[in-house]
């Protein structure tokens, strides 16, 4: 890489490209503009979520109090807090500069209006955590990331594939520490942690739309080649967060967590919502799933202590395990997959404004009145 001598150490961190680091995204922009959204009758429902979005129920909501000007020289696992800021910060960051390019290349009023409130979302939740590592004297150069960072090429039907579902479990990982950290106060490491709840809530909503996207363009899920490609998905965001989230178990620890379980629970709601639109998900519950990725996570471990030691046998061990995390994630790959059944398809949240079918703006009149 070059050098940037300029740079934050964080900013020159969330540079670095690996594979299981959060990524910048590119795709073929003309293509998505060319799609026929009305092809599946679905135009009332983009024309209802957008004036959901233009809502802008988290409007007043990320704004800091007090609490974030707090000393936290001394706090648990700061190091670790850091670094899950960074990476938040990059992964929101990410999503704001794609649904950003987005607005500027697409034609559909609805579908731009639907982006730009999108953008400004992940801008603000970017923002905040950019905000909050500043507190912590450690901040992120938004403006040199967005320019130096290597973006990813993705055809439209991979973005949809993979954006939808890290809006999902970005849900499902910040409830699952929101409701975690309620019943546990004493494990609040930070404040940042009680804006959890509203915030995703706004992925939970991103998460809607590209649902939305999908189904408005069924060959992308009827097709066998297709439904391969989900199932691909499913498994790369669910190992990719399972191996970064063992790596950094003290972390969950210092929450209260057991970063097993709590993957393994974020992973069952995630597999649950994405039956809302995939024809097929993966067998969490087959005993086999979750022990190879157990045993995925454990080479991770050994190849990286042994890497760290250096030498060539070491290295040539590390290798070797390496090729047996692949192995093990092609087996979890080769599982007999979940098919999705009308009466166990995901519903929506309870509570949360889902789409009340075509009548919905006589309801909203009636609701104003
Ligand atoms: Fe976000
Ligand atoms: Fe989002």
């Amino acid at each position: 890489m070059e050098q940037m001598p300029d740079l934050s150490v964080t900013t020159r961190h969330a540079l670095q490209e690996a594979i299981l680091t959060p990524r910048f995204y590119t795709t073929d922009f003309k293509a998505i503009d060319a799609l026929d959204i009305d092809r599946n009758g679905l135009r009332d429902e983009f024309e209802w979520i957008r004036e959901e979005f233009e809502r802008d129920y988290n409007r007043n909501h990320f704004k800091r109090n007090e609490e974030f000007l707090a000393n936290f020289d001394d706090m648990p696992v700061r190091q670790l807090f850091i670094e899950f800021l960074e990476r938040s910060c990059t992964a929101e960051f990410s999503g704001c500069i794609l649904y950003a390019e987005m607005v500027k290349h697409l034609k559909d009023p609805t579908m731009r209006a639907i982006f730009r409130c999108m953008s400004r979302d992940e801008g603000r939740h970017a923002g905040f955590l950019n905000k909050t590592m500043a507190d912590l004297n450690v901040a992120l150069d938004l403006s040199v990331l967005q320019k130096r960072k290597k973006y990813t090429y993705f055809q439209p039907k991979f973005i949809f594939y993979t954006v939808y579902l890290s809006e999902k479990i970005g849900y499902s990982r910040y409830i699952h520490i929101y409701r975690h950290l309620e019943k546990h106060p004493e494990n609040i490491i930070h404040p940042i942690f009680k804006w959890f709840e509203q915030w995703c809530n706004d992925e939970y909503r991103h998460g809607e739309f590209f649902s939305m996207l999908m189904r408005s363009q069924p060959e992308l899920l009827n097709r066998p080649a297709n439904r391969r490609w989900i199932r691909f998905f499913l498994l790369a965001v669910y190992a990719t967060m399972y191996l970064n989230d063992c790596r950094r178990a003290d972390f969950y620890r210092a929450l209260g967590l057991d970063w097993r379980t709590y993957d393994q629970d974020v992973i069952r709601l995630c597999n649950r919502i994405a039956t809302q639109v995939y024809p097929e998900t993966l067998p969490v519950d087959d005993p086999r799933f979750f022990r190879h990725l157990d045993k995925a996570a454990e080479y991770d471990a050994r190849a990286n202590e042994l890497a760290n030691r250096g030498g060539t046998v070491n290295q040539a061990q590390a290798a070797r395990l390496r090729a047996g995390i692949v192995l093990r994630l092609l087996a979890t790959y080769r599982l007999p997959p979940l098919p999705t059944r009308e009466a166990t398809k995901w519903r929506g949240l309870e509570g949360f404004p889902n789409y009340p079918g075509p009548d919905w703006r006589a309801r909203r009149v009636a609701a104003a009145d």
